[in-house]
């Protein structure tokens, strides 16, 4: 099939790339023309695995191609993707302007009959407005369609490949023919494509992601409590997980959830909720509890070293809002770090991936280390932030000798509370205690 991606964004780039791998002739549309030449000479502007080998593959197989003409884009193309940008207004709503702007203009450039894909996370009611938009200039038929995406970053390419299932809002039967045959690949495992309304596919993706982050705030919470009673929540969770209607995962506790999706998507479905005379009462709770979660860790901080921060050397391991992403949106470290920097302490860094981006926000307020136990070098104390694979198993006496003081404030339960105290490490973390 001939498909065109509007927007080169993490969604547009994981989707084009792995419409691509199915043998689809895929072209990616965006405005910004040095990332337009950067795809086209093979340079993956994002860092997630496995999407490089695939991307340079179709490339050479000439099946993915780039351009910053949307006019031509779309016209070879029988389906277009939208994957635009939805940021947060200022009120917490999402900003439909690109998408909608897009919109506009592909009502003027079609001249056949095209398949429209919402594939951006949008509120209930955007594909009425997608349609109407097109609507406005268009004198050929077309159908929008709400397609949302459930890929997790770090795992895109799989979660696309091998989805659990697949949401397809439509009531037009020529565009679900067309996206039941485009999506047939992906599903031959026997995982659902789910049709339903475009409202219903456009709610199922923040109920979705409100539900998970509700799932890890209500964790966090008991995790809390656990620390209050002197309760071990990873036997609570061992408990609990067990049970089917619960299951094992998103229940991890930690600093919080972060990230450019539960953060905004939570906002944007609680703003919705209060624009339709529904205001959610447990958004509202997730959301407090998630935001003072991220600095939790600061009172045993705090604690430890009798209030006072003043030129105290923290470590810091992990500063991207999870492991194998690059990405620092709403991630805890640097709530933390900005805390621990207005009480007088001095900051080192390591992540595997995230320092560039990490660099470009705190400039020089934080030291940047070129490996893990170098940001260790001299420090107070260590805070895990991140939970990277290679933070799991360190060498601890390495570790022992680099630190000043064997002080450890781990953020995501790496480390098992016995062999921390046969190592004579302080060691706190989140809902458990010696
Ligand atoms: C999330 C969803 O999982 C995807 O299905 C969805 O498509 C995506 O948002 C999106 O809307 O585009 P992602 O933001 O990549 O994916 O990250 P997750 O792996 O879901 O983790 C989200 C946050 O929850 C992270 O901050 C993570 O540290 C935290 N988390 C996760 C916990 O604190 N505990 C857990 O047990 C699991």
């Amino acid at each position: 099939m001939k498909i065109a991606v509007v927007g080169t964004g993490y969604v547009g780039l994981v989707t084009g790339t792995c419409l691509a791998e199915t043998g689809n002739d895929v072209i990616c549309v965006d405005i910004d023309a040095s990332k337009v030449e950067k795809m086209k000479s093979g340079i993956v502007p994002i860092y997630e695995p496995h999407l490089d080998v695939i991307f340079e593959r179709n490339i050479k197989q000439k099946r993915l191609k780039f351009t910053t003409d949307l006019e031509s884009a779309v016209k070879k193309a029988q389906i277009i993707f939208l994957a635009l940008p939805t940021p947060p207004g200022e009120d917490g709503s999402a900003d439909l302007s690109y998408v909608l702007g897009v919109a506009d203009q592909l009502g003027k450039i079609i001249e056949d009959y095209k398949v429209i894909i919402d594939k951006s996370t949008v509120p209930v009611g955007t594909a009425e407005k997608v349609h109407a938009a097109v609507a406005a200039n268009a004198k050929v038929d077309f159908d929008v369609v709400s397609n949302p995406e459930f890929l997790r970053e770090g795992f895109a390419v799989d979660d696309f490949l091998k989805p659990d299932r697949v949401v397809i809002g439509t009531e037009s039967p020529r565009a679900r023919k067309i996206l039941e045959e485009l999506y047939k690949p992906y599903v031959r495992q026997g995982n659902p494509i789910i049709f339903m309304d475009e409202k219903s596919a456009e709610l199922t993706k923040y109920a979705a992601n409100a539900f998970l982050a509700t799932k890890i705030t209500f964790m966090n919470e008991i995790a809390n409590f656990c620390e209050k009673v002197g309760a071990d929540v990873d036997m609570v969770r061992a408990g609990i997980g067990s049970d089917t209607r619960i299951g094992k995962r998103f229940l991890f506790p930690g600093i919080g959830y972060g990230g450019s999706c539960f953060p905004k998507d939570v906002q944007a479905l609680s703003k919705s909720g209060i624009e339709a005379g529904y205001p959610f009462q447990i958004l509202d709770a997730v959301m407090k509890v998630n935001q003072e979660q991220k600095t939790s860790i600061l009172p045993k901080i705090e604690d430890y070293f009798n209030g006072d921060l003043k030129n105290k050397k923290i470590a810091i391991w992990g500063l991207a809002f999870k492991p194998d992403t690059d990405d620092i949106r709403e991630a805890p470290a640097l709530y933390i770090i900005e805390e621990l920097i207005k009480r007088g302490a001095t900051v080192t860094a390591y992540d595997p991936e995230a320092m560039d981006n990490v660099s470009k926000v705190l400039g020089n307020k934080i030291n940047y280390a070129l490996n893990m136990y170098a940001a260790a070098e001299e420090a107070d104390a260590l805070v895990i932030a991140t939970e990277w694979s290679a933070f799991r198993t360190p060498d601890f006496s390495k570790l022992a000798k680099k630190l000043k003081n064997k002080v450890i404030f781990d953020g995501r339960n790496l480390y098992d509370l016995e062999q921390m105290k046969e190592q004579g490490y302080y060691y706190s973390s989140i809902g458990r205690t010696l």
